[in-house]
Formats: structure tokens, C-alpha cells, sequence
């Protein structure tokens, strides 16, 4: 392992790498996670990364867990969205990350976050999330013989929930009415009191499981030929995908194996937009005010305070990049275009990176000549709910052949 020291990114705090420690002695901040990059770069090079497995775990030098659990996690495809790149005039490529074992990008924080569990010796792992990264500590979890606590809003998606109770987690789905929120709450409370390992995806809680979300740059990088795109659109809720995703960029161009970063653009839902506003207003890192009351139909984005904000908003401005909150409306009109005209089923919060870059192309913030990746972060069955409120279903009709063309009207 080549972690060098955890550093609180609040109060300086110092912990090394063979401690079992998760946060910081006051609880306030993140430990963020050093490596010794120049003995990495000893070892590491461009054609061992290739030749190795694909997956998350062939980046292991800058991962921070000498375990490994495997459920095929990471090496989803880049796909180039053609019909959508000439409709816009612009060169999109789409990071499928509904193909991860649990459909969605959450196996790459997750599956580092149970591996650190397993090194540890822990028995039960305890996650706050609004599905998706509950639905992914839970199968982690059981492969790796842990037991799992979720504690989710009462609005998760079915979809999720039926993940959970599948792989066997003990699912506590908590009712949510006021701005705070009582699965962050619940999960620190029983932490602390039990000594169960949390794993949520915000780092605050678990710094461990925020480096998983590097690997998705890494593969990125990798896919584009050791590039790195103009532009990535990432949506936003807690920011430790966007932050996660910029280190690991960062750390890329640090190794000498690419020759730039890409601009960042956040991308928040308008029921939820601390970090938007925050960048907006030209707040401080830790100067970011919790939302109010959250309202979305991308629900995976509706962490009221963005935990790992401060690491999210740094890297949006040291990027060059931008922030963008996009309605309801605009989420769902996304979601049927990225079905429709590229054939990916992606879940409300997957895809409120495509709303926001086709906002920031519409108002001229993006370049015609630039090449885009956006993030599809979750599939779309997990949020079966939202579909069939809208959705009209068909009737059934008498299997013949005038009745079916009469009501297919072609
Ligand atoms: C599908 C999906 N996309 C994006 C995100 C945002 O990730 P983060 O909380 O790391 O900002 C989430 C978080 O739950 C999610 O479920
Ligand atoms: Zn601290």
C-alpha cells in the first residue's frame, strides 16, 4: 500500500495509514488521503495498468486497501453518443455506469470502502444513503460475508429497496419531513454507539470508500487514449463522485500518463442546489448553507448538505469549471431523450448530467468544438416509481391482427 498519511481537511488532524481509523478525533471533517506518488511512479506505468485485469482494482497502487472484493466492478464503457453529438453539433461521449454489478457508479466507492471493512476485521457495516449506495454496501457486503445495516428515506426508489432486501441487508427506511437528514443521523448515532463501520459515500464518515471514485477519471483516461476530454458533467449530491473524479484526474496528469484535466461542471437538481448556489454566491469551501427543504425527483441527489462540498467546490474552480441546476422537467425530458436516442435506461439522478449540459450548450458556456464526457451514474429500473407515474401504460388488446395495427396506427 502506498498511502503515506490521512490528513483532516478541516483541522489538520495526522493519522497513518495502519491505524483503524474512519474520521477525525472531532468528527469535523474528512481525512483526506496522501500517497507517496514518487514510489508509485516507480512501479506504475501505463503498460502495467493495461495489461492487468480491467475493473477498479488494476488502479491498486492508488487505492488505499491491501483487500480486494470483486463483483466485476468498474470498467463500464464510454460510449460515443452519436445521435445526440450531431443534434447538438458537439462531440459527446457517455460513461455507462448503469452497467456497474448494483447499476451504478456507487460499486467503485463501495467496493473500496467493504475491502478496507474486510482488512479491518469488521462484522457489521452501517451506510445513510437514499438507495443507491445502500444497494451496493449491501451486495458488497454479502460477498464478502459482512452483515449490513441501510438506513434510507422513506421516498427510495422500489427499485433500490428491493435490491436491499435481495441481498439480505437489514433495511430501516426512516421517515424523512424537515431539512435534516435522519439517515446521516441514525447511521453516526449507531457508529459511534456500536462500533459498526460506516460506509456511506460521503467521506466525512469514510474516507476510504471516497477513493473508489477516483477509478472512474482513471478508465475515462484510459478510454480516450490516455486523454482527458474538455469537459466532464457530473451530478451532484453529496460532491464525493465530482470530488473523487477530479483527484483522480489530478493524480493521472501528477503520474505523467496524461498531458491535461478536464473543466468540471457540477450538476445539481433545482429542488436541491447547495453546491450551485454556493459556487454561485462565491462562498468559502466551508461556508456552504445546508438546503432547505429538498424536493426532486432524482432523489439520489438530494443530500441537503453536500458532505463532501468543500473538496467539490475547490475542484470545480481549480478546474476552470461551472455549476448548473436543472428542473425536474428538464431530468425527465433527459431521460427519455438518452432511452430514445442512444438506448441507455438511466434512473432520474443519472441523468441530470445530460440536462445540465445541454443547459450549459444552449447558453453558450460549453464550446461547439469540445469533447464532453457525461456521467450516466444509475440505471433506470431502479426508479420504477417515477416511470409509471408519468408513463401511459398500453392496454391490452385481442391478439389480432386489425385490432393491433388499428391501435399502432402505422
Ligand atoms: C445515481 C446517482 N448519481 C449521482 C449521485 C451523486 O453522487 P455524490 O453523492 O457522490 O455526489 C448519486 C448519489 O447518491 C446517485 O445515486
Ligand atoms: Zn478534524
Amino acid at each position: 500500500m502506498y498511502v503515506e498519511k490521512l490528513v483532516c481537511s478541516r483541522c489538520g488532524e495526522v493519522h497513518y495509514p495502519d491505524e483503524k481509523v474512519f474520521f477525525c478525533s472531532r468528527i469535523d471533517g474528512r481525512l483526506d488521503i496522501y500517497y507517496d506518488y514518487d514510489s508509485i511512479s516507480d512501479v506504475l506505468t501505463r503498460d502495467l495498468i493495461e495489461n492487468r485485469k480491467k475493473g477498479i482494482w488494476r488502479y491498486k497502487e492508488l487505492l488505499p486497501t491491501r483487500e480486494e472484493v470483486y463483483l466485476g466492478e468498474g470498467n463500464t464503457p464510454l460510449i460515443k453518443a452519436r445521435n445526440l453529438s450531431e443534434e447538438l453539433h458537439i462531440e459527446i461521449y457517455l460513461k455507462d455506469e448503469t452497467r456497474n454489478p448494483t447499476w451504478s457508479f456507487k460499486d467503485r466507492p463501495i467496493a473500496v470502502g467493504v475491502a478496507k471493512g474486510v482488512e479491518f476485521g469488521v462484522e457489521v457495516a452501517v451506510t445513510a444513503s437514499s438507495g443507491n449506495a445502500a444497494a451496493s454496501l449491501a451486495a458488497f457486503s454479502a460477498r464478502a460475508g459482512i452483515k449490513s445495516v441501510a438506513f434510507v428515506p422513506h421516498f427510495s426508489g422500489l427499485g433500490k429497496v428491493a435490491q436491499l432486501i435481495m441481498y439480505g441487508a437489514k433495511v430501516v427506511r426512516l421517515k424523512w419531513t424537515g431539512s435534516e437528514d435522519p439517515t446521516v443521523r441514525m447511521m453516526k448515532e449507531v457508529a459511534l454507539r456500536y462500533n459498526w463501520y460506516p460506509v456511506p459515500s460521503f467521506g466525512p464518515f469514510n474516507p476510504y470508500q471516497f477513493e473508489g471514485n477516483k477509478t472512474i477519471s482513471y478508465e475515462i483516461a484510459e478510454q480516450l487514449s490516455w486523454t482527458s476530454p474538455d469537459w466532464i458533467m457530473i451530478p451532484v449530491g453529496g460532491g464525493g463522485l465530482l470530488a473523487g473524479s477530479w483527484k483522480g484526474f489530478k493524480e493521472f496528469r501528477e503520474l505523467d500518463f496524461i498531458p491535461d484535466v478536464p473543466r468540471i461542471a457540477a450538476v445539481q437538481p433545482e429542488g436541491n442546489a447547495p453546491l450551485v448556489r454556493a459556487f454561485k454566491q462565491g462562498r468559502g469551501p466551508f461556508d456552504i448553507e445546508p438546503w432547505g427543504e429538498p424536493h426532486t425527483i432524482a432523489t439520489g441527489l438530494e443530500d441537503p448538505y453536500p458532505w463532501d462540498g468543500d473538496a467539490a467546490l475547490t475542484a470545480i474552480r481549480e478546474s476552470g469549471g461551472t455549476a448548473v441546476s436543472v428542473s425536474d422537467d428538464e431530468i425527465l425530458e433527459s431521460q427519455k431523450l438518452l432511452a430514445r436516442r442512444e438506448g441507455i435506461f438511466a434512473e432520474p439522478s443519472g441523468v441530470a448530467s445530460l440536462a445540465g449540459m445541454i443547459k450549459l450548450v444552449k447558453e453558450g458556456s460549453i464550446d461547439r468544438g469540445d469533447k464532453i464526457v457525461v456521467l450516466i451514474t444509475g440505471g433506470g429500473l431502479k426508479d420504477m416509481d417515477v416511470i409509471l407515474e408519468r408513463a401511459e401504460i398500453p392496454p391490452v388488446l385481442e391478439p389480432d391482427v386489425n385490432v393491433v395495427m388499428s391501435y399502432l396506427g402505422l
